[in-house]
């Protein structure tokens, strides 16, 4: 029957990290909302983020030094008024947090941790180094008591449904029973994340493919700053498809970067040595790696045995799985794509440039975190926006719900799903190599062609109903109008830098951004 594949609501939202979640446990009870997610609700970058979150509640730190300090590690590219916003806004949503029972640890009062570029000791852990799992922990247990909300597990949005310049549902994939669904409503909240997994070495999990921003610019919305994507600088080095993160706070904390002959490189590079700015860090190692042609190694033992136990028994635990003692060994670790500054063009409401469209979390693009995130600042945008989202729509003037179109047939091609796999491989590959922590033109340009040629091309017209192939689909929209943007910005800012134009220029303190059918916007 068509209700199996067809469904109404008031209100969906689609990802289930902090965005999300926090939207859809602030949404009213009178709405009827789907809550939908590409894997299980756990999975996501939410559930593995490690550090914590920043928040100006430690009493020699004030809100002000919180704004300073993020704009100090974006390199001036942040939207001020937004910075403001979270900086502020962000300790009433922590300290609600902590009422609903999110459980940061504590000594002697809460207990704040440093991490690079942070002033002052600001960030908030839980359960040592898995704050992350903490928070989606408390916020998943209380959406799944909401008697409003149905939770659709294992629902990847494809498309959403538009009329005009108004959004009124989505097009979703049911990846176990390998249906298309149709959900209809009357507002829709994107809060489907990153996109790591565009590169081959990433810390995100598999889910990160950079789906709701190729979808929002299907549907005409506009996205912002995808030349910037942040990479950190110490993963496990070991080859897997999500890189295991060895936290900024294990720093923060008092450990060293050592090169191959044990030297502090990081001293010769920035005044605040292992705690530079994140860009900094990353692009020394990178240096340091391709000079040495060896290993980069952290070492903890500054921190002492004890210690390390207490704070990071997540770490801990993992690298003795590949029998590696944090305590006594030495850890090897280099970058990896980590977070995407760019996405969803949104106001300071969560509001995109559609109708009836919303965004929230790591797929949008507010203008927090500018050229380069500061550490821990993306759970707490995530957190401030889920929340604005909902305060925004319920302000709005409640519209009809919309009928869906007649016209819903999908045809379907076939195309193998090894040649899918293996075209996503050179994605990944690609991207690292050419589109990477250091970029220029020419090799820019062989990535387009490389993307075009060999892979989009090929894809043409054959479509095949699974997940893999809409995730390709979406990656290489997203790697077009990433690589088009890093041509374009002819600087050196943040993140994003250019061998060829290694310097910043004040005449580009401005955003490239990217809308269907128009030329790009400044
Ligand atoms: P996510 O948490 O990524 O959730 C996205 C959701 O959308 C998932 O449920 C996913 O399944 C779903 N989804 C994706 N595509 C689709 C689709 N097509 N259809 C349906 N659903 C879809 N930030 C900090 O502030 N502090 C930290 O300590 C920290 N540590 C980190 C450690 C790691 C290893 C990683 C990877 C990130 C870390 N970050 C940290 C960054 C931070 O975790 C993320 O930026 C943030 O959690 C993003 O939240 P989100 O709700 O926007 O998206
Ligand atoms: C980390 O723990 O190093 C991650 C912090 C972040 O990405 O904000």
């Amino acid at each position: 029957s068509s209700e199996d594949f067809e469904k109404e609501y008031d209100l969906i939202i689609i990802g289930s990290g902090i965005a999300g979640l926090i939207s859809a446990y602030y949404a009213p009870e009178n709405l009827k909302i789907a809550l939908l997610s590409k894997d299980k609700l756990e999975e996501s970058n939410t559930y593995y983020a490690q550090g914590g979150i920043a928040v100006a509640l430690n009493p020699e730190d004030s809100p002000e030094l919180h704004y300073k300090d993020t704009l100090n590690a974006g390199a001036e590219f942040n939207e001020e008024k937004i910075v403001r916003i979270v900086v502020h806004e962000g300790i009433e949503r922590v300290k609600d947090l902590i009422k609903l029972g999110v459980n940061f640890d504590k000594h002697n009062g809460l207990s704040f941790t440093k991490e690079a570029a942070h002033s002052k000791r600001r960030i908030l852990h839980a359960q040592g180094d898995a704050t992350g799992y903490e928070i989606a922990r408390v916020m998943i247990n209380l959406v799944r008591n909401k008697n409003n909300i149905d939770i659709y597990e294992h629902h990847m949005l494809v498309d959403l449904l538009t009329h005009e310049d108004e959004v009124y549902g989505g097009i979703f994939f049911d990846t176990k029973e390998k249906k298309i669904k149709i959900f209809t409503s009357r507002y829709t909240i994107l809060a489907t994340g990153g996109a790591g997994q565009l590169y081959l070495h990433t810390t995100n999990p598999l889910t990160a493919t950079g789906d709701g921003l190729a979808v929002a610019f299907r549907a005409g919305a506009r996205i912002m700053d995808l030349e910037f994507f942040q990479f950190h600088p110490t993963a496990l080095d070991i080859d897997s498809p999500q890189r295991f993160l060895i936290s900024e706070a294990v720093r923060g904390e008092g450990a060293h970067l050592l090169n191959a002959f044990g030297e502090r490189f990081m001293l010769n590079y920035h005044p605040l040595a292992e705690l530079a700015p994140r860009d900094v860090v990353t692009r020394a190692i990178f240096f340091e790696m391709t000079e040495t042609q060896d290993k980069i190694y952290l070492d903890l033992r500054p921190i002492g045995e004890k210690r390390i136990k207490d704070r990071f028994p997540n770490i801990y635990k993992k690298c003795m799985e590949y029998g590696i003692d944090i305590t006594k060994d030495l850890v090897p670790v280099s970058p990896a794509a980590h977070y995407f500054m760019g996405g969803i063009e949104t106001d300071e409401n969560g509001r995109t440039s559609l109708k009836n469209l919303y965004a929230c979390g790591e797929v949008a693009c507010t203008g927090l975190h500018g050229a380069n995130r500061l550490a821990s600042n993306s759970l707490l945008e995530g957190l401030v926006f889920g929340k604005r989202c909902i305060d925004t729509i319920l302000n709005e003037d409640p519209a009809k719900p919309r009928s869906i179109p007649n016209n819903k047939s999908i045809h379907v091609n076939s195309f193998s799903l090894g040649e899918v796999e293996k075209m996503i491989k050179i994605l990944r590959k690609t991207l690292w190599e050419k589109v990477g922590i250091i970029r220029e033109e020419k090799e820019l340009k062989e990535a387009e062609n490389i993307i075009h040629e060999n892979l989009y091309e090929k894809l043409g017209s054959c479509t095949i109903i699974d997940r893999s192939f809409f995730e390709l689909k979406n990656m290489l929209l997203i790697s077009k109008l990433m690589i088009n943007s890093a041509l374009i910005r002819k600087e050196s800012r943040g993140a994003h830098f250019r061998l060829d134009y290694p310097k910043s220029k004040e005449e580009w303190r401005k955003h490239i951004i990217w809308e269907r059918e128009k030329e790009v916007i400044f």
